[in-house]
């Protein structure tokens, strides 16, 4: 087996070094199995027919065309909680930051570093550099997954008034949260309360400009709105108009771009949020395990276009896996034509995602090409992979 592998953007040596010598990077990804991807944006990118598998080494997929890569059975994996520490000590240093004038207090510093008697005026000037504390202090965040509770445990323990708000909270995490985080049911509420609000939700038609003129009205005055998700989860030019009425004292963003570099009582990183060794690390290793975990074994494991499917390493004969689209009827297609092939299964599974699906069969005999062919032949097959 020799698989292509292309990086699209630089990924951890320590991840690449989990390619043992069945795989080969390439810089052409015409003839790539698998890509790797930061954030360098796929949408006008030419899937080519090898593909199979899409690893983004982060949470955020906004740059990831999910829909056609799933019509054409390449399966979109992305690294959820690998990078999570390292946004949540992002979000807390610039709580601290939004609190207290630090880095006004820095450059009076850098600007008075010839004065000599500068221990003296700075007791005098630091009065413009005062600020407040955040504990006791309301803080609600939007979207409690990996980043979220993380946030949420970090605030309440500096003695946060922590709040939250997440339709969709996990088993997983509602476990791994603090019980001193209240949970609301509406982001209004949220609103109503909190002097910090941070959100962590993915970029989705739904959650889309979420924070508007009418979103603003609802919040307390002065609030400060932390986002290191995405940029156009907020309407700019609403939040221009909150951030000059004082209605929002200060906006937080890690995405810089012409107009949120212009806002005023804005603090802008350049994406920062993950950019740490550790988190770097984790999602090279997390993104390639994914991807040698399907090319391998054919399984999928935190896909976010097609169902989570794992049926281990397969110790059977053969494995073939079947990505197809989620209709009436596909199982029943599938086994009828194992059994009048004589092909006997061992082990199945099979999930589905919305409007796709995939099924791993482990049989007991060789997988011959009058299978394959078989199979591809049924309407609603997307791809099929014979794995051994
Ligand atoms: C993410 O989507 O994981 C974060 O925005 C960090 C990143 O993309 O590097």
């Amino acid at each position: 087996m020799s698989l292509k592998v292309s990086c699209l953007n630089p990924i951890a040596e320590c991840g690449l070094d989990m390619l043992d010598d069945r795989y080969q990077l390439t810089d052409n990804t015409e003839e790539a199995q698998a890509i790797l991807v930061r954030s360098a944006v796929m949408h006008d990118m030419e899937l080519s027919d090898n593909l199979l598998a899409v690893a983004r080494a982060g949470a955020g997929v906004n740059n990831i065309p999910l829909d056609t890569c799933a019509e054409k059975g390449v399966v979109v994996f992305n690294t959820p909680g690998a990078n999570a520490n390292g946004v949540k000590e992002l979000v807390i240093a610039s709580m601290l930051l939004a609190a207290r004038d630090i880095t006004g207090g820095i450059q009076w510093c850098k600007e008075n570093k010839d004065d000599p008697d500068i221990a003296k005026s700075g007791e005098k000037a630091k009065k413009a550099y005062a600020g407040t504390e955040i504990k006791g202090k309301k803080l609600g965040i939007i979207g409690l997954g990996a980043i979220g509770v993380l946030v949420a445990n970090a605030a309440n323990r500096l003695g946060m008034d922590v709040y939250g708000c997440d339709p969709y909270l996990s088993v997983e995490h509602a476990l791994n949260m603090s019980r001193d985080v209240t949970m609301v049911k509406s982001n209004d509420e949220l609103f109503a309360m909190c002097d910090y609000i941070t959100v962590h939700v993915p970029l989705l038609d739904s959650t889309k400009g979420m924070f508007n003129k009418a979103a603003f009205e609802k919040m307390k005055d002065g609030v400060v709105i932390l986002n290191f998700s995405r940029d156009t989860l907020v309407v700019e030019e609403d939040m221009r108009a909150a951030l000059e009425s004082g209605k929002v004292g200060r906006y937080v963003v890690d995405f810089p771009n012409p107009t949120t570099v212009n806002l005023p009582n804005t603090t802008v990183t350049p994406h920062l949020g993950a950019s740490t060794q550790e988190s770097e690390d984790n999602c090279a290793k997390m993104a390639v395990s994914e991807i040698r975990d399907f090319m391998e074994n054919g399984n999928i494991r935190n896909s976010v276009n097609y169902p989570d499917c794992d049926a281990g390493v397969c110790s059977t004969e053969g494995r073939i896996t079947v990505a197809h689209k989620n209709v009436p009827n596909m199982l029943t297609q599938f086994t009828g034509l194992f059994a009048k092939d004589n092909v006997n299964i061992e082990n199945m599974v099979n999930k589905s995602r919305g409007d796709f699906a995939y099924s791993i069969f482990d049989v007991c005999t060789e997988i011959t090409e009058q299978v394959v062919k078989e199979l591809e032949a049924i309407d609603g097959v997307i791809r099929i992979r014979v794995i051994k």
